[in-house]
């Protein structure tokens, strides 16, 4: 069962969250993010009045806005088709801390070639698309089941992990203090290039384990198929 207690662990402090994209995943943050007190306002690809009318049925509580509202909050989570990534407008999420959610998806997205580099974790080629932003990976690896159900305040014997990878350190902790808001155990699993270590086809990806279970899951990607197969196109 969700907890429906707001707490959180220490950290820094964070008021306000944007998301973009208002589909399964955008919702289902909406809807943790206004049950932890933040103010949450939700980008869609359209007329902002048909974001609204989802999201009164989807995530009451959140409010709906253009990318530039979305993007005036603490953090920007991106919750949308990976494959859909080049229509974001890099100009609107400059200097901004931007939460990568996204996957590659073949089902959704299709045969692309350049989301399934060996040389480069997704999240890689989403920072090289926002250039001037500061692109964090996390909140990709749970499903919406877990997000909808097992999220839980700090302490909780059932709380689970979320793992993050950042290449600044106070970026990082800022998106660490997000995901304890949400009802998560946050897992610091390195710079950005280390993203793949929780991408789809990891161990990781949708494991729904405790932090300490998922600290070892990463710990050993490299060890994996999926692991070994990167390392080898990166040695050349
Ligand atoms: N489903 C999961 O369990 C899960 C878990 C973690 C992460 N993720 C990742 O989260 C992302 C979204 O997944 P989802 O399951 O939520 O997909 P979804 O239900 O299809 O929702 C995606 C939403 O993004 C919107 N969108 C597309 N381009 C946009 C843009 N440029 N600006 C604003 N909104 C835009 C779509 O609107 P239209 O339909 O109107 O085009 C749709 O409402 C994917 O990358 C996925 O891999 C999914």
């Amino acid at each position: 069962m969700t907890s429906s207690v707001p707490a959180r662990s220490t950290g820094p402090v964070l008021e306000s969250v944007g998301i973009v994209g208002a589909g399964r995943i955008g919702c289902a943050l909406a809807r943790l993010a206004t049950r932890a007190g933040l103010v949450v306002t939700v980008a869609g690809p359209g007329a902002v009045d048909r974001t609204a009318a989802r999201l009164a049925l989807e995530a009451p509580g959140a409010r709906a806005g253009t990318l530039d509202d979305a993007a005036a909050a603490d953090v920007t989570i991106l919750a949308i088709p990976l494959g859909r990534h080049a229509e974001l407008d890099a100009d609107a999420l400059a200097d901004h801390l931007v939460v990568d959610a996204m996957n590659y998806w073949w089902e959704t997205d299709g045969a692309r070639p350049d989301l399934d580099d060996p040389l480069s974790s997704t999240s890689q080629t989403v920072q090289r698309h926002l250039p001037r932003s500061r692109v964090v990976k996390a909140l990709n690896h749970a499903s919406l089941y877990e997000l909808d159900n097992l999220a839980f305040p700090p302490g909780h014997p059932d709380r689970r992990g979320a793992a993050i990878a950042g290449d600044g350190a106070e970026d990082v902790a800022v998106v660490a203090a997000l995901v304890d808001a949400l009802g998560f155990d946050p897992v610091p699993a390195g710079p950005l290039a280390e993203g793949v270590r929780f991408e789809p086809g990891t161990e990781a990806f949708g494991a729904d384990e405790d932090a300490e279970e998922l600290r070892e899951m990463l710990d050993r990607f490299w060890d994996s198929q999926r692991g070994r197969v990167l390392r080898r196109a990166r040695q050349g």
